[in-house]
């Protein structure tokens, strides 16, 4: 094995090139057994006490000289492979990234989020109901009975009887105005609840769809009046709708609540048929009927309130200008983007 020098070593360490090759070249510099400094110390042993102070001072510096030239190679051979990932991961962290599409809720339920918040500032709590609901909530308990007239103002999907438990005929509810019956039959007045959800009827044109949304209101007190009733649907239609909405209350026959009203708002949209002479009804209420209350074991002598059934499809269609009630549920991009 041909000897290698101390300068063998040191222009090895200059020309190293990775911390492997540095590693094995300190290992031959001070490996425990074969080391050359290492062995260099031990001959010193044998040497006289003056040579030991010399040559020991010298080989001390050089022990030190090599420590150092390897920690110096090591850190350029490190900084070096820095730099060329610099060089090789370059990242321009000023590039602007296409922009992502973000969804966002759908225009009805958004809405029915607002009315939530916005009766709830009033004090009114979220009920709710099935929408499979039985003859006996949908239309009897609210003064509807079987061969009652008013009945034909809602074109009903029966159901069949068979897989449903006992307790039907069933319907998919026509109205959310069941949910007040639910709600006062579990429930002691005074009471102030708003019912959103979904209801059904047979009919589809450009404001009619078989399925549509209702917001239904009930307030049940000692001394609530029809005025407190008209305060709450203002405020309710110039929160919801606009501060400057144009509408207009009028009787309206509903068999559950005497006096009955309607409330209709102008329609503005570019007016190809008459649509009602320009108005267009949104809600029904009024004061819920002695016979309701008496139905659900309340007093109507002690208690009495009202109630309204707000369409969400049309009052978004007012708001927005927008023609068709259909629009909303076809699933249109195009049409959704838009709000
Ligand atoms: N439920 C009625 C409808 O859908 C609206 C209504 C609700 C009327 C409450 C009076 C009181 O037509």
């Amino acid at each position: 094995m041909p000897t290698v020098s101390l300068d063998d070593l040191r222009s090895a360490i200059a020309a190293a090139t990775t911390a492997a090759e540095l590693d094995d070249l300190e290992q031959q510099l001070f490996s425990r057994k074969h080391g050359l400094l290492t062995l260099a110390m031990k001959e010193l042993q044998e040497a006289t006490p003056e040579e030991k102070a010399k040559k020991g001072r010298e080989l001390n510096e050089t022990k030190q000289s090599f420590t150092k030239l390897l920690a110096d190679k090591r850190g350029a051979l490190q900084r070096a492979s820095l730099g060329s990932l610099a060089e090789t991961e370059k990242l321009d962290v000023t590039l602007e990234l296409p922009a992502k599409e973000r969804g966002h809720l759908h225009l009805i339920p958004e809405f029915i989020r607002s009315v939530e918040e916005l009766f709830g500032r009033m004090g009114f709590e979220v009920a709710e109901g099935p929408e499979v609901e039985t003859e006996e909530n949908n239309f009897n308990q609210l003064n509807i009975p079987a061969a009652h007239p008013a009945r034909d103002m809602q074109d009903t999907f029966w159901l069949e009887q068979d897989g449903l438990p006992p307790g039907g005929p069933y319907v998919m509810r026509t109205q959310t105005s069941p949910v007040q019956i639910r709600y006062m039959q579990t429930h002691k007045p005074p009471l102030r609840i708003i019912a959103p959800g979904k209801v059904y009827r047979k009919d589809a044109d450009a404001t009619h769809s078989p399925m549509f949304h209702q917001f239904e209101g009930l307030m049940i007190g000692e001394d609530v009046s029809l005025a407190n009733m008209k305060a709450v649907m203002i405020t309710a239609i110039r929160e919801l709708i606009s501060p400057k909405a144009e509408f207009r209350f009028r009787t309206g026959f509903f068999p559950f609540v005497e006096p009955g009203l309607e409330v209709d708002m102008r329609w503005q949209g570019d007016d190809k048929e008459s649509r009602e002479g320009k108005w267009l009804e949104i809600v029904g209420c009024g004061m819920v009927h002695p016979n309701v209350l008496k139905n659900v074991g309340i007093d109507p002598k002690k208690f009495r309130g009202f109630a309204f059934g707000f369409g969400v499809e049309r009052m978004i269609m007012i708001k927005h200008q927008i023609p068709d009630l259909r629009s909303f549920f076809v699933g249109d991009l195009r049409f959704l983007k838009q709000f």
